[in-house]
């Protein structure tokens, strides 16, 4: 009985805890840059090197990311902030499994989908077209494609102005582009949705509708990170936020008190 009891406590207590989605354990990630030392390209340099019968240049480095450990759970949405050049962009791309790391370990539950400001679309195929490949490729049925696609296209206001949605990829605006690829993206729950400054393009009234789309995907259990250079997205949509600055992570926890030191900085600089 006692023994039963137990039981359902540790089961309850199971319940409450909250579930890891994304673990970072001491990552360290180096750009290498190939052929990029002096005079690089250059017929003098190499004629040279040829006569003094030295080697190419060397490999440069950049160690972009220098040993960060964060660990991201179930419904939560996590802002990540820092100068330019921080880290962000590639601590994204790592977790997405897009960038090999030097060392330390990434594990994450489920798939991640990365939705960059570069994310790919095929410029001279049409919106409609890309809408229905990028469907696709996010894993969706040809009959769920079908099902989604005129949400998609509301969803991106591609239309409001006339039959873009027919056009070809590039006759439309940047942030035409960038709304059409958030708003595919947005289409499919993802169990973890990395968005880099996707946002930042679109005109007030797409940025708030987004935003609206990034809290539902995180009640749709999800995990939601976020990188952004405009501190109000940051305040509007996430709990929590990690500061990046030169690759190392200056600060984590609740938004508004990190964004406010963050703030302060950028100040003093
Ligand atoms: N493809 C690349 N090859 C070599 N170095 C790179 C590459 N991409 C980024 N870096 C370097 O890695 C560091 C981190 O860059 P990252 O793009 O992650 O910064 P970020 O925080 O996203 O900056 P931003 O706010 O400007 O988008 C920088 O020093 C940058 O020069
Ligand atoms: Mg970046």
């Amino acid at each position: 009985m006692a023994q039963e009891e137990e039981l359902r406590r540790v089961a309850a207590s199971r319940r409450a805890e909250k579930v890891p989605t994304v673990i970072v354990d001491d990552v360290h990630i180096v750009y290498k840059i190939y052929g990029a030392g002096a005079g690089r390209g250059s017929a003098t340099s190499a004629l040279s090197r040829m006569v003094r019968r030295k080697a190419s240049p060397a490999i440069s480095e950049v160690h972009a990311v220098r040993g960060i450990s964060f660990t991201a759970y179930k419904g939560e949405a996590v802002g990540l902030i820092g100068s330019n050049g921080s880290g962000k962009s590639t601590t994204l791309a790592a977790v997405a499994g897009l960038l090999p790391t030097q060392s330390g370990s990434i594990y994450t539950d489920g798939q991640p989908s990365l939705l960059g400001v570069n994310a790919a679309l095929m410029n001279d195929l049409t919106g409609e077209r890309n809408v229905v490949l990028g469907c696709l490729a996010m894993g969706m049925s040809y009959a769920e494609v079908r099902e989604k696609y005129q949400g998609i296209v509301d969803f991106s206001g591609i239309n409001e102005r006339g039959d873009f949605i027919s056009l070809p990829m590039r006759t439309y605006s940047s942030g035409m582009a960038a709304r059409l690829r958030f708003s595919i993206a947005a289409a499919k729950t993802h169990d973890v949705l990395l968005i880099d400054e996707a946002l930042s393009t679109g005109d007030s009234a797409f940025q708030k509708r987004s935003e609206d789309r990034i809290r539902e995907l995180r009640k749709e259990a999800g995990t939601v990170f976020l990188v952004s250079h405009n501190n109000k997205s940051i305040r509007d949509t996430c709990d929590r936020t990690i500061w990046l600055e030169s690759g190392v992570i200056r600060a984590d926890g609740p938004t508004e008190e990190i964004v406010a030191e963050y703030e302060k900085y950028m100040k003093s600089r």
